[in-house]
């Protein structure tokens, strides 16, 4: 089965993903901070027996233990109002966020 990591999974973009990679055959696991996202957008998957939920901040350390095909990077606040009210996570994420995440891609590709 492949296996998709979804940044920002309980974010708006992310939580859509969520739903259609599921219904699409994929083992999900979405990881989130709920810095701007709601966990009540995947609460609805937690029973579905393909999906895990990391809360974690990506600008940190990435680790996931298993095979991964495919990793979408989802996670960054997303409007005007955010940034200015979260300049530095928003750099954080859009730098060391999406740099920790090409790393894990580079030791999956690796493993795989
Ligand atoms: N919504 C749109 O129409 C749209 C259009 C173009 C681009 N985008 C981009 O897509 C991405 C997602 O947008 P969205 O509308 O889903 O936003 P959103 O705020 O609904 O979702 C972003 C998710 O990322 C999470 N997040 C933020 N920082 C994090 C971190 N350090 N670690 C883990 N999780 C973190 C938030 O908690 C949230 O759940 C953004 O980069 C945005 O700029 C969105």
């Amino acid at each position: 089965m492949k296996r998709v990591l979804i940044t920002g999974g309980a974010g708006f973009l992310g939580s859509h993903l969520c739903d259609r990679f599921i219904r699409e055959g994929y083992y999900v696991i979405a990881m989130d901070n709920l810095i701007t996202g709601n966990i009540k957008n995947i609460e609805h998957l937690f029973k579905h027996p393909n999906f895990e939920y990391y809360h974690h901040d990506v600008s940190k350390f990435v680790f996931v233990p298993g095979d991964l095909h495919y990793i979408l990077h989802f996670a960054s606040p997303a409007s005007p109002i955010d940034y200015l009210k979260m300049p530095i996570q928003t750099l954080k994420v859009g730098s060391l966020g999406t740099h920790n995440l090409l790393g894990l891609a580079k030791q999956k590709m690796l493993e795989c």
